[in-house]
Parts: structure tokens; C-alpha cells; sequence
């Protein structure tokens, strides 16, 4: 048994693909671990912000990304033992996290710190590379996407929906540039895998695209 290894079901995609909600329930349905691997980021992006270190300082980010107490609990993030969750979730951590990610000293100061959410009975994880480098052996990989526009509107919906101001082209100009640094950065891009099921949503609600997941993992197993 020393070899078993909990089963992982990774969900990469780009930017209010609606990963994080799929992601949940899919976790939720099998009873399994939730990994919000974005929100990593986050937290890093916001530390640095609040000890005035620069995004693209990839020295003292990798410092605190190996020293940040980072913990999630009832759908929250905590940094240092605070509750921050609302601090991340704005569109300036989303554009910090992109940024601060594109560092490999960051993501390799961050890479043991996602591998221990792996915990039995299970870990649904999300993020850009979940299923190329954190978990390449995943028994499931999925590629969860949406037109940039549909994308856009969601987030837009989604900003109203919670009384904040928003404006749809600023949200669509700021997906396509986050689209592009995620996916041509150097290391850890976001792609397609070849072993991956591509899953578009332009089409589907959450439901639909939660139910495609939940079968195709009783198949793979
Ligand atoms: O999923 P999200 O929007 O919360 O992610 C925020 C940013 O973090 C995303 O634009 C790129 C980065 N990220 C990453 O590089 N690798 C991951 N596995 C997850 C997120």
C-alpha cells in the first residue's frame, strides 16, 4: 500500500473558463480534495503587494512564496492566518497572479506546496498546469475552455451580480492579454495536452459540464 497513490482529476483551462466551480463540484460529488491552484497565485500576488515587492521581482517573490503560511477552509483563503479571500478574487490580483506565475523560481517555490494536496481519498485540482507539470500522472485531464467572449460575459455577469462596476470591453481586452501571457509564457504554459479531453462550455452550463467530468472519470477508473 506504501505505493498508492490518491487518484487526481486535473482541470486546466484559461480565465473564467468556469474551472473553479466545475472544479468544486466534481470534488464535492466523489468526496474528494479541492485544489484552486489560481488562488495560490493570488495570495502570492497580494503578499507581495502588501510588502510593496515589485510582480516582476522573481527573487524576493520566490522568498515569499516558500515562506507564506497559506490555507483554505470552507471555500476561503487564509494568508498568515487572515482570512483574504475577497482581496484575491479582484480582476488587479487576477492580472498580479498571471504576472507574478510567469517567474520558475515561483512556480518551483510553489510546486511542492500544490503536491501536498494530494491526500486520499482523492484530489480534484485546477489551474493552467495541474495535468502538464503538478500531477502529470492525473487519471483524468481535462481541458475546460469557453469562447473569450463568452468568457468575458460571465465575468461581467458575474461583477454585476455582486454590485461592483464593470465594463465588458475592459474585461475582454483583459482576458485576451491574460490568455496570451499565460499560454506563451516560457515555463508551464497553458496548453492543450494530448492526453486531455477538451471540454468547451461556450455551450453548456455548469451542470452539463460536471456531469461530462463525473463520467468520464467513473470510465477511466
Ligand atoms: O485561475 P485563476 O484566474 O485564479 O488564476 C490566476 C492566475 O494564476 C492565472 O492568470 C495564471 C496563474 N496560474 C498559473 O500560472 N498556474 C496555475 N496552475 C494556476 C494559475
Amino acid at each position: 500500500m506504501d505505493n498508492f497513490l490518491p487518484p487526481v482529476i486535473a482541470i486546466d483551462g484559461p480565465s473564467a473558463s468556469g474551472k473553479g466551480s466545475v472544479a468544486e463540484r466534481v470534488a464535492n460529488y466523489f468526496g474528494f480534495h479541492y485544489l484552486d491552484s489560481g488562488a495560490i497565485y493570488r495570495l502570492l500576488a497580494y503578499a507581495a503587494f502588501q510588502q510593496k515587492v515589485a510582480w516582476s521581482d522573481a527573487e524576493h517573490l520566490a522568498e515569499i512564496a516558500s515562506q507564506m503560511q497559506i490555507r483554505f477552509e470552507h471555500g476561503e483563503a487564509y494568508l498568515d492566518g487572515e482570512q483574504v479571500s475577497a482581496h484575491i478574487r479582484t480582476e488587479n490580483m487576477g492580472k498580479g497572479a498571471s504576472e507574478v506565475a510567469v517567474h520558475p523560481a515561483v512556480r518551483t517555490a510553489l510546486f511542492q506546496t500544490q503536491r501536498n494536496f494530494r491526500q486520499a481519498p482523492g484530489l480534484v485540482g485546477d489551474g493552467r498546469d495541474i495535468g502538464s507539470v503538478i500531477f502529470p500522472d492525473a487519471g483524468l485531464k481535462i481541458f475546460l475552455t469557453a469562447a473569450v467572449e463568452t468568457r468575458a460575459k460571465r465575468r461581467y455577469d458575474q461583477l454585476i451580480q455582486r454590485g461592483e462596476s464593470a465594463d465588458y470591453a475592459l474585461i475582454l481586452a483583459d482576458l485576451q492579454q491574460r490568455d496570451l501571457r499565460d499560454s506563451q509564457r516560457a515555463v508551464a504554459p497553458l496548453k492543450q495536452l494530448p492526453d486531455a479531453i477538451l471540454l468547451d462550455t461556450t455551450d453548456k452550463n455548469i451542470e452539463q459540464a460536471v456531469n461530462i467530468i463525473i463520467e468520464a472519470f467513473k470510465k477511466a477508473t
